[in-house]
């Protein structure tokens, strides 16, 4: 089920507990699209942190069931060491993030339970992680094995720090906040082993994930915003194309996407190798509410090939972190050279997508215009009205 993923640690669990349960988190919910689809009504629930809305004085938080108990990417792997905590944030979940000297990930609440200090301001120590505070000493499991102002007594069961799924894959810490009905999303390019990859970001976008996936889906927008580099204002026109639902493949225990085919577009310069313009062929399929990957070929380039996949870590519901993994034959570019040109071609973006009003996507008719070319946005906002999404959409 894991699709080419690079497996990597599911944090072992007590019997009886799974990380990121909280105390009525609805529990029940199985794999699979059609269950996600039949829970919408339930999924508006209150499960934010006692004590952001303690300290905020806000009515209780609206979180979004389908994202919490899907998987983000919240940092780069390769960045993660064994030394060094990593702070993180996710759906207004602040995380810290280490790994224990078998190259496991974890992924815990950046909190120690004591009395509230942020663990990421302490240190790991071998297999366990020690706050900065007063010294207390947390295992593996989350359990607190000493705290060093009572060295003789046994920490009680309470004093434990919370935690979530952790996972690698694509290069990225993935984390499941909830519990997870699915695996990462599948990106099987990523497994092919003549495609380069390269990660570039993340780009830090105040927008909502819906509105970052929807604009990576738009092709209307290639001659005006990215005008001279991947479209050209003399050649402005979308062919109509083919949009279908998508199978992830992963039968009950996958998602029902989106996959559009056929689509044509001329580009100056569709990628660094690029020599000419050329009409490029794109296909985009959307496999997870925050996730969408296209495939492109310049048809003046054989033999090139290139596969991305854009992935939006919420960090709010308004505010968004985009992972871009690139899969491809460029054997030519560096590393540094092939991320400036995502780090360009983001940029580009940035303040359309910051502008935009509403800031959630709308999934009702009239509040926005669509032209043809938006068949595949149309056929994204239904996929989310389908699955019962409430952040980021009215
Ligand atoms: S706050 Fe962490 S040990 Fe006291
Ligand atoms: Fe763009």
């Amino acid at each position: 089920m894991t699709s080419g993923l690079t497996e990597g640690l599911t944090l072992g669990l007590k019997p009886g507990l799974k990380p990121g349960l909280k105390p009525g988190l609805k529990r029940g919910f199985k794999p699979g699209f059609m269950h996600w689809a039949a829970a919408s009504p339930a999924a508006r629930f209150i499960c934010g942190q006692a004590m952001n809305k303690m300290e905020s004085g806000e009515a209780n938080e609206i979180r979004d069931l389908l994202l919490w108990n899907d998987w983000h990417p919240v940092a780069n792997a390769t960045t993660l060491g064994v030394v060094a905590l990593q702070p993180a944030r996710l759906q207004n979940e602040e995380l810290v993030l280490w790994r224990d000297g078998n190259g496991m990930v974890h992924a815990w609440d950046d909190r120690c339970p004591h009395r509230g200090a942020r663990l990421s301001l302490g240190r790991v120590a071998g297999e366990r992680i020690v706050c900065a505070y007063h010294g207390w000493q947390f295992d593996q499991s989350g359990k607190c094995v000493l705290q060093p102002a009572q060295p003789r007594e046994t920490p009680p069961a309470a004093a434990c720090a919370r935690r979530f799924h952790a996972r690698e894959a694509y290069g990225m810490v993935w984390v499941c906040l909830g519990d997870p009905a699915l695996d990462p999303p599948p990106f099987p390019e990523h497994g092919q082993p003549q495609l380069r990859k390269v990660l570039c970001g993340p780009y830090v976008v105040q927008a909502c994930g819906t509105r970052v996936i929807e604009n990576f889906l738009d092709m209307a927008h290639f001659g005006f915003i990215h005008e001279g580099v991947l479209g050209d204002v003399q050649h402005t026109e979308v062919p109509d194309y083919r949009v279908g639902p998508y199978d992830d493949g992963l039968g009950a225990c996958g998602l029902r996407g989106v996959i559009a085919t056929g689509c044509f577009v001329w580009q100056p310069v569709s990628n660094l190798l690029a020599a000419e313009g050329s009409m490029v062929e794109y296909t985009y399929r959307v496999v997870r509410p925050l996730t969408a990957i296209l495939t492109k070929l310049p048809r003046q380039q054989q033999g090139f090939a290139e596969a991305i996949s854009l992935h939006v870590q919420p960090l709010s519901e308004f505010v968004s972190q985009a992972w871009v993994v690139l899969a491809l034959t460029d054997a030519v570019s560096s590393d540094l050279e092939l991320r400036a040109f995502q780090d360009r071609i983001f940029g580009q973006d940035l303040a359309i997508l910051e502008s935009q009003r509403p800031k959630r996507v709308p999934l009702s008719p009239g509040v926005e215009i669509p032209q043809r070319a938006d068949r595949l946005s149309a056929a994204y906002r239904r996929m989310l009205g389908d699955l019962g999404m409430r952040w980021g959409v009215i």
